[in-house]
């Protein structure tokens, strides 16, 4: 059996035997559904200099290169699918021997919430919504924005422009985002519930598609690590998060998808 083959079928175990999961997701999640990551080769941060345009001192120095971006990038995610992955991920909500999931996903895509995800925190925005800097008005996009160099920048009722409503860096994200997770852990970390977790294996966190670059991974895997829950990292590389894993899947991340096969036999065709 070869080691990926090996590691899917713990994984599928560990999976069948947890009572509450938490999936921790980044970029290479959306990876087969054509959208690019941001430090691969050909990622969306070779192309362009984070400080111009993923920045508020970038925003500030020049709008229509920031909206040039994300325009694209949105204009890129309109054909694009949910893939296996985020549809496993919808699936292992909806699985009733579960007492708890949640989805924390780094990605500004809508792909989790095509594929029916619900339990689902978004740490770094939305891609598909607007935020007016002058009065604030937060608004849902069907489409992508009109090119900006053609139709000038985006502008708000109110007058005032609009900007893309993701995080960058620089920006504080909202400590309410951090809610959910908390109590996940919570409800995962009582003197009893530790020893179940680390006899039973009750609770998993997967790292997936992530470098856990930005937050370390928002001390996701730390916390983790603290009531012994079961870690694992479903990635095609090693990274940053690798040695806090108990199990790694070097596998594209629709590998979940197989994972499940017994609980939702049709996601990973
Ligand atoms: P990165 O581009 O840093 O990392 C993507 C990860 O996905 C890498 O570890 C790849 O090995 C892995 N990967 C690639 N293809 C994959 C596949 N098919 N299946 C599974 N994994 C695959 O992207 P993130 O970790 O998401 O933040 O980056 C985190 C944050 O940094 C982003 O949210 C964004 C970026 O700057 C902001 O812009 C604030």
């Amino acid at each position: 059996m070869d080691e990926t083959t090996a590691s899917t079928e713990t994984l599928r175990e560990w999976l069948n035997a947890a009572k509450r999961i938490l999936a921790f997701c980044g970029a290479g999640v959306s990876a087969e559904s054509g959208l690019p990551t941001f430090r691969d080769a050909g990622g969306l941060w070779e192309g362009h200099a984070v400080e111009d345009v993923a920045t508020p001192e970038g925003f500030a120095a020049d709008p229509l290169l920031v909206w040039r971006f994300y325009a694209a990038r949105q204009r890129a995610l309109l054909p694009a699918e949910p893939n296996p992955a985020h549809r496993a991920l919808a699936a292992i909500e909806h699985e009733s021997h579960l007492d708890d999931f949640l989805l924390v996903s780094q990605n500004v895509d809508d792909l989790h919430e095509r594929a029916g995800s619900r339990r689902l925190v978004k740490l770094h925005g939305n891609l598909m919504e607007t935020r007016c800097t002058g009065c604030g008005r937060l608004e849902r996009l069907t489409t992508a924005v009109p090119d900006p160099d053609r139709h000038g920048l985006p502008q708000c009722h109110c007058g005032a422009m609009l900007r893309p409503n993701v995080v960058w860096f620089g920006e504080w994200l909202d400590p309410l985002v951090f809610q959910p997770i908390l109590r996940f852990f919570e409800s995962a970390s009582g003197p009893s519930q530790r020893r179940r977790n680390q006899d039973r294996g009750e609770t998993l966190v997967l790292l997936m598609g992530t470098s856990g670059l930005v937050g370390g991974g928002y001390n996701i895997p730390d916390i983790a690590r603290s009531i012994h829950a079961r870690i694992v990292e479903i990635n095609p590389s090693e990274t940053y998060l690798t040695p806090h894993s108990h199990l790694a899947v070097r596998a594209p991340a629709s590998i979940l998808a197989r994972a499940i096969e017994s609980w939702a036999p049709r996601i990973s065709t």
